[in-house]
């Protein structure tokens, strides 16, 4: 266990570091060299493995190499704050140390009700370091001059807030920003948040969460990028690039929290906060790749979980942690989630809260929100030895690195000038584009060879129905308002923006509600009714609500359309009517009922402020579709957790007709009786107003040793051209996957490992190139070790996870 250390300087000092047992008690203690003035190593072991024997990893892997973190951005290895950290941290007291890891909400509580703390007192006497929950530059302003003011060594407060989805601009929901497949996009509406935040005195997001989750029933889906572990990464450093810019001490950048480490996302049953059972190959493999790419983006914090993997609450996991803080050298903090510290009594890991304090002091958590246990325990704890001050200067030293390399010490506070009376056009105009690449058009029929959409010249009359259509509170998402700025008013629902082009092109609208989202009746549906006969084409607008029914503790067991939404869309389809189906939804929806009588189908989900503009181009054809579902739609909530990358099992259905049970060999596969396998709509998938061809998969070499890959050699190329073969300019998303057989575990019958975003002119050929190497063929094999094997692999270049024709390449020893 010796430091890293560049050598420089001989003013060398040493720390003690705990090694703790898996119950958190301290077992030996290390000595870690901080090397100064140029360079200061962190403590190194913070913990030993809990879940499994440690096992040896090759360091070459990407979810647990030794590589330290990124070093695009310099807060994590600058000098000059490790100085300043060391330097503070030396003036501090005990209990101004444990001050600075307690967090408190102040404002709009985002948990359980903790009770009132005199936090004005606590704040002088140094015993806070964080406020989370409020927002607006002259209330953090307050609050900071108490803490530059007051406070003995005038430390600032670092204040966060759950910036999900915008602040005062509302982007459409994380999961549909996954949708467009689009980083660039991504960041700057987390560039836009970020400015936006920033300038209401709030330099930290709870944002980005990375958890994967394939599992709808859990409405916490909406938050995320979806099911698969490449896409989750690529929109993971997207997020932290645009919250966190070019330099965390920019006014305009913001500290990222990529959460919740780790697997949230699993919970069993999809119910929140529950229990998840990730075994580590898979834990590395789907769960961990979002947060290390977030950690190699240069995130500045994590936050730790509600929840227990195999048995260990993660807010207590030395495991994790370990891999975290050892294994990717990360330099950054980690917060617990809202009382999750104190949960660990209800999780029985502690009887008391100075062990649920010791345990996730000692497992690696560094700050404390709202549990107040670290207040409370950490200096008894400390006097008795059961917590050793080491431990307690790596978590500060970790928090005031934060606040050094966001320049809070030089500009505490923000400039109080009254917030803009409008968004700014450059920020709709992100707002709007963001929400045109999210939807995702899953049908469109054709009448006489004709397809519905875009809205023909022959359409005089449209009929708009459906609670969805004008209802701009839901149409923002769940996590829309909380910088107290954002309002429902900045939405333009597609009720207004769709009467606003009526008025243009000499279209007559009539708007019928019909029912509502969640309870409601039928009495307005025969009224809807009698306005789709009259129309040419009804665009029905249903789905869930916003804030109610996704987000946070909104786990539904049914996947299907609330309140009486069915009998309207049925109604509306008995009608006779060509019929586009909206949903708006923060989940993946059961659409099966409802697809088969309607000519279009347009995943909409719960799209911002922009929802109405942008659904007015692309429904007019102004603009085109180019969204791709990032999870899998189920046909029914039975076949839920559904998703593309899946292992085959040892007795797939293959070619078995799965419409009906089976009989003989049929019976026995790994099937239903009542329902297919196949989702509905697979991961990948979206239709556009063109059409694409894709030719054979070529490669430039049929085989590559793997140990020639092992040592850095160069993979193959794969390529493939793709051709818009329609009559409209559009994008398409080519997609790369592999399957790869004969290797030592099983690996899923796809796993995405590409993809290129194409825009297209109609008529329009391009050729697109992968590289095949190690990147995309080395896997966590059954002595979990990071390599590639000897295997045959097939390449798909494809629109979607279930089309296309593979190519096969042979891995050779
Ligand atoms: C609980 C949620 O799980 C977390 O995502 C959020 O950031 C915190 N509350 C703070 O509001």
């Amino acid at each position: 266990m010796s430091p890293k250390s560049d050598g420089a300087g001989d003013d060398s000092r040493s720390v003690e570091a705990a090694v703790l047992t898996c119950d958190g008690t301290v077992v030996a203690v290390a000595r870690v060299m901080s090397v100064g003035p140029k360079y200061i190593a962190s403590i190194i072991a913070l913990s030993v493995s809990c879940s499994k024997p440690a096992e040896k990893h090759d360091s070459k892997a990407p979810a647990t190499s030794a590589v330290p973190a990124s070093q695009k951005t310099t807060w994590s290895n600058d000098p000059a704050i490790e100085r300043r950290a060391n330097e503070l941290l030396a003036k501090m007291t005990l209990e101004e140390k444990i001050g600075q890891l307690n967090q408190y909400s102040h404002g709009h509580a985002t948990g359980p009700e903790t009770g009132n703390k005199p936090v004005e007192d606590m704040i002088a006497a140094g015993q806070v370091g964080s406020i989370l929950n409020l927002a607006g530059a002259d209330k953090i302003n307050r609050l900071q001059r108490i803490a530059v003011e007051r406070s003995r060594l005038k430390i600032p407060l670092l204040f966060g807030l759950d910036v999900i989805h915008g602040y005062r601009t509302t982007f459409p929901i994380p999961l549909a920003l996954a949708a467009s497949w689009n980083p660039d996009l991504v960041k700057r509406t987390a560039e836009v948040a970020a400015r936006e935040a920033a300038a209401g005195g709030v330099r930290w997001t709870f944002s980005p969460m990375v958890d994967i989750a394939n599992d709808a029933r859990w409405g916490r889906i909406i938050e995320g990028s979806g099911e698969d572990p490449y896409l989750g990464s690529v929109m993971a450093k997207a997020y932290v690039d645009g919250y966190q810019g070019n330099r965390l001490s920019d006014p305009t950048s913001i500290a990222a929290c990529a959460k919740h480490y780790v697997g949230y996302g699993a919970a069993e049953a999809g119910r929140d906060y529950n229990t998840t059972y990730i075994p580590e190959r898979r834990l590395r493999a789907i769960y961990l790749p979002p947060f290390k790419a977030a950690v190699d983006a240069g995130v500045a914090t994590l936050m730790s979980a509600f929840s227990a993997m195999n048995d260990v609450p993660t807010s207590a996991n030395p495991y994790t942690m370990n891999i975290l803080k050892r294994e990717w050298g990360f330099k950054g903090f980690v917060v617990s989630d809202w009382t999750s510290i104190a949960e660990l009594i209800e999780h029985g890991i502690a009887n008391d809260g100075a062990t649920a304090a010791r345990k996730a002091l000692l497992a690696g958590v560094d700050m404390d929100m709202e549990s107040s246990l670290y207040l409370g325990e950490l200096p008894a704890l400390v006097k008795a030895g059961k917590v050793p001050v080491a431990v307690i200067d790596d978590a500060v030293r970790r928090i005031l690195r934060v606040k050094l390399a966001l320049g809070l010490f030089e500009r505490p506070y923000t400039d109080d000038k009254p917030p803009a009376a409008a968004i700014d056009r450059a920020s709709i105009q992100v707002a709007k584009q963001a929400a045109l690449e999210s939807f995702v058009l899953l049908e469109n029929k054709a009448t006489n060879g004709i397809p519905i959409l875009p809205i023909g010249n022959k359409v005089r009359r449209i009929a708009l129905i459906g609670p969805l259509a004008d209802d701009a509170d839901n149409l923002q998402g769940a996590w829309a308002g909380w910088g107290g700025q954002a309002s429902a008013k900045d939405v333009t629902t597609l009720r207004v923006a769709l009467d606003g082009y009526a008025k243009e092109h000499k279209l007559e609208v009539v708007y019928e509600r019909g029912t509502e989202i969640i309870g409601g009746s039928d009495a307005g549906i025969a009224k809807a009714v009698a306005a789709a006969k009259k129309a040419d084409l009804v665009l029905l607008a249903v789905g869930e609500s916003g804030g109610d029914m996704t987000g946070e503790a909104t786990s539904r067991t049914r996947l299907d359309l609330p309140g009486h939404q069915a009998s309207l869309v049925s109604a509306i389809a008995a009608a006779g009517k060509p019929t586009v189906l909206l949903v708006f939804s923060g989940r993946p929806l059961a659409l099966t009922p409802y697809v088969d009588g309607v000519a279009a189908v347009i995943q909409a989900w719960h799209p911002g402020i922009q929802a109405g503009p942008a659904l007015v181009d692309a429904l007019t054809g102004t603009a085109n579709f180019s969204g791709r579902l990032p999870v899998t739609l189920p046909r029914s909530v039975g076949q839920v957790p559904i998703y593309y990358n899946h292992l085959n099992t040892g007795r797939p259905a293959k070619n078995t007709d799965l419409t009906k049970p089976g009989t003989g060999d049929a019976k026995y596969k790994s099937r239903y009786i009542d329902e297919q396998n196949a989702p509905l709509y697979p991961f990948g998938y979206g239709l556009s107003y063109s059409q694409f061809t894709y030719s054979p998969v070529t490669l430039s070499a049929s085989s590559l040793s793997a140990k020639a890959l092992d040592r850095n050699g160069t993979g193959i190329t794969v390529r493939a051209t793709v051709k818009n073969v329609g009559t409209r300019d559009a994008v398409e998303v080519a997609q790369l996957y592999v399957r790869l057989r004969g290797t030592s575990v099983s690996l899923p019958v796809r796993e995405l490992k590409g993809y290129q975003r194409l825009a297209l002119a109609a008529g329009e050929s391009r050729e697109v190139g992968f590289s095949i190497g190690r990147e995309q063929l080395a896997f966590w094999n059954i002595d979990l070790k990071y390599v590639v094997e000897p295997s045959a692999v097939s390449i798909w270049i494809a629109p979607d996870a279930q089309a296309g024709v593979p190519a096969e390449l042979t891995v050779t020893p």
